[in-house]
């Protein structure tokens, strides 16, 4: 019976007649069988092969083994032209399997939007939603049909150079943003030819690297896990990520490549995750390093066990699966299982029904790029909402535009730098720097001054090693003094001083952790020189990570931070300078007064001695050379207007079934109109385990007029109270909740209810 339908089936399928929609799951199982009824083990275990081209493996090569059937996907290609010659090749293949083409399109493809933790710094989800659409829509004209994104790593230690890729320290806003990229790079079919698979990445707690160090190993309670940070990859499965990348360290003494727990009893048992498994780069052969497999072989046979589909860059899946079988040290099941998981991908993303449908000639990515004006409006607008207002004293922003201004710093005029990393296919050269934005803004161009002021570093190696190619980071040779000198200089004679400070791309990226988070010395000496001017200093922070500011928040007059705000961020920066947008960024992970602090998180549990406990003197949970609390909190973020907020509960109490709403009244108190992200925090007040201080349960935005007053609400369900209790069960336990509402997380603004034993 199945025969038959297959063999009524093929004929439709490859003439284009069905589209993948069409074919129920039932007629896809049929397909696969036959299919891999028809495959050699050496095939299965070539469909298990993502590479790409680079090093020994030349395009020929690649197109060669393409042709032999002995590849499943392709990433790190990315012009439609080469990736039909390698389709083209894959339909000569034994079984004519085609391929699928990956890439890291992170924060944008070809039009880059801010780095992770600036989209964050919005904390809007409509932002969010347009990022993925857009980056979607380029990628996918680009021919690609994968990603490895979301990535949704949280972390509170901001040494770890990937901090610039997620979404911060808080895993509901890092979940929300997880869960809305899947939602929107995938859209309802993987058959639409605008949809992107994505790999939420890197599973599980990259984030948590012991020391901030790159690649170093995490070790972690499970409550902390099942509670915090396995919260966002559970989001972005549950959103229907169709695939998962698996992250490079161990969990637990475990590397998560190896990881049976992690992979098959977390991922596949209890959250019944039933897509494709992908290995980081050259994860398996890491694993003999790691000291869990004694050579090559043994880690094929360790990952693949531990629930492995897909090896990214390695070449041992081809080498040894097929001996593996033929030893018996895996069963061919197994290999069917993983190989049927890559097919049955494949087969959604309708590659089998046209191997072409993502390879369109007439979608030329570059007409469309520099013509549609749309996504670099979205990407000025998407900037601009990313930026987040730290300090304004006596209202310095935002400028008038008819003053003379004096530009300065390292990274006032790099196109490459405010691109931020893993922008690989975005244009350099349609980048708008700083100095351009507030040129193409201020009324007379003439009266915007510019000086370098300093290198990023003193160090020339640190410029190497970091690959701090930024078009002008480049290492200027000549004595600082002098370089600082032609600044001051320009200071002098202007009316205020913007200065732009902070991490070359490089310095925020994989391998790129650092143990001291403040601003190199090169840039220290010139901020005091420019300081000692007299004159107004703003300072324009672009980094991808928080650091360490304790002096330069006290130097400044004003301070923004930018992050790495992508294609636009010129312009973004010089609206907010001048006031065509009133900052509405929040920061979405908390900055350290220093690095001692580290880990400095918001959602800390109380302990049994909180700082400022009646009767005990300095015996104390603190240090007694530095505050507990960070310079900036997380959720904070200034505006050019202020507002008053206060809250009502509908109910005191609830029950199961019951739920409270929360009615948030805000007013915009001051004189301009401007966006207020309102704040929803929980704390169970007492349970059988200590829960943290509070938890970030909801945010919405309000934008209203000067003196207007608007209602924001928020519901409270049952669901929201459970936590993994003492027992290690998901549960709500009766009892006391407060709940606060505010414009960060350090708002005292609190109500009380009670959840019923009911
Ligand atoms: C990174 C991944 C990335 C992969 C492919 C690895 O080095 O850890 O995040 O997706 O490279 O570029």
């Amino acid at each position: 019976m199945m025969k038959k339908l297959a063999l009524f089936l093929l004929p439709l399928l490859f003439s284009g007649y069905l589209s993948a929609q069409e074919l129920n799951s039932e007629a896809k199982k049929v397909f696969i069988d036959n299919l891999l009824s028809k495959m050699t083990i050496q095939e299965k275990a070539g469909q298990l092969r993502l590479i790409s081209v680079g090093g020994d493996l030349t395009l020929d090569k690649v197109l060669d083994n393409i042709e032999v059937g002995e590849v499943g996907g392709i990433f790190n290609t990315i012009v439609e032209p080469d990736l039909s010659q390698m389709q083209e090749r894959a339909l000569k293949s034994p079984n004519k399997i085609p391929l699928f083409f990956g890439f890291d399109v992170i924060h944008g493809h070809r039009t880059i939007f801010p780095i992770n933790l600036g989209i964050a710094s919005s904390w809007d989800r409509s932002v969010m939603a347009k990022v993925a659409e857009i980056s979607a829509e380029e990628a996918t004209a680009d021919g690609l049909n994968i990603t490895w994104a979301p990535m949704v790593d949280i972390t509170r230690d901001p040494r770890w150079g990937r901090v610039s890729e997620g979404f911060g320290e808080d895993p509901y806003l890092t979940s929300e943003a997880g869960r809305i990229f899947v939602e929107r790079m995938q859209k309802q079919s993987l058959a639409d030819k605008k949809s992107l698979a994505t790999a939420v990445k890197h599973f599980a707690l990259y984030g948590a690297v012991e020391g901030g160090r790159e690649y170093n190993s995490t070790d972690m309670s499970e409550r902390k896990m099942f509670q915090e940070y396995l919260v966002p990859y559970k989001a972005a499965i549950d959103a229907g990520s169709r695939a998962v990348m698996v992250s490079l360290v161990s969990v637990n003494g475990i590397p998560a490549t190896a990881n049976h727990w992690l992979l098959t009893e977390v991922l596949r048992n209890q959250w019944h995750f039933d897509g494709v498994v992908v290995s980081d780069h050259g994860a398996i052969r890491e694993l003999i390093n790691h000291g869990v497999a004694s050579d090559a072989k043994d880690a094929v046979r360790v990952a693949i066990k531990a629930g492995i589909d897909m090896s990214m860059n390695d070449e041992y899946f081809l080498q040894f699966l097929p001996e593996l079988v033929k030893e018996g040290a895996i069963t061919e099941d197994q290999l069917n299982q993983a190989c049927r998981r890559v097919l049955e991908l494949k087969y959604d993303m309708g590659l089998f029904s046209d191997p072409n449908r993502y390879l369109d000639p007439k979608l030329d990515i570059e007409t469309m790029f520099s013509n549609n004006r749309l996504h670099r409006e979205e990407a000025r607008d998407v900037a601009r909402r990313s930026i987040v207002l730290l300090k304004n004293e006596n209202k310095i922003l935002p400028l008038a535009r008819n003053k003379k201004i004096a530009v300065i710093g390292p990274l006032a005029n790099s196109k490459r730098d405010i691109l931020g990393s893993w922008s690989g296919a975005g244009r350099t050269n349609l980048a708008v720097t700083p100095l351009e934005g507030i040129k193409n803004t201020v009324k007379n161009p003439k009266s915007v001054s510019y000086a370098f002021g300093a290198n990023l570093s003193d160090d020339a190696n640190l410029y190497r090693f970091l690959n701090l190619y930024g078009e002008n980071s480049k290492f200027d040779d000549r004595p600082a003094d002098k370089i600082i000198a032609e600044a001051v200089n320009i200071a002098k004679k202007s009316d205020v001083v913007i200065a732009f400070v902070g991490e070359a791309e490089g310095m925020a990226h994989e391998s790129s952790s650092r143990t001291d988070l403040s601003l190199q010395a090169s840039q220290k000496r010139l901020l005091k020189a420019l300081k000692e001017t007299g004159k107004p200093l703003v300072i324009v922070l672009m980094n991808g990570r928080p650091l360490t500011l304790t002096e330069e928040y006290a130097q400044a007059d004003a301070m923004l931070e930018t992050w790495f705000l992508g294609t636009e961020g010129g312009n973004a920066i010089a609206d907010v300078l001048f006031g065509q947008y009133n900052p509405s960024g929040k920061l979405p992970m908390s900055f350290p007064n220093n690095v001692g602090q580290i880990p400095v998180y918001y959602s800390h549990l109380n302990t049994g001695r909180p700082r400022g406990t009646e009767n005990m003197g300095k015996y104390t949970t603190s240090y007694f050379d530095s505050p507990n609390e960070p310079l900036f909190p997380f959720g904070f973020g200034l505006s050019y207007t202020d507002f008053a907020m206060d809250f009502s509960l509908s109910s005191p109490e609830m029950d199961k079934e019951g739920e409270i709403v929360v009615t948030v009244n805000v007013e915009n108190i001051g004189d301009k109109e401007g966006m207020q992200t309102v704040q929803l925090y929980l704390q169970d007040v007492t349970a059988s385990v200590s829960r943290p201080v509070k938890e970030l349960m909801g945010f919405e935005n309000i934008t209203l007029k000067p003196h207007e007053k608007g209602k924001v609400k928020f519901t409270i369900k049952y669901d929201m109270l459970k936590f993994w209790n003492d027992k290690m069960q998901y549960v709500a336990e009766p009892g006391k909740f407060n709940v606060f509402i505010g414009s960060d997380s350090t708002t005292q603004n609190k109500q009380t209810f009670t959840l019923l034993d009911k």
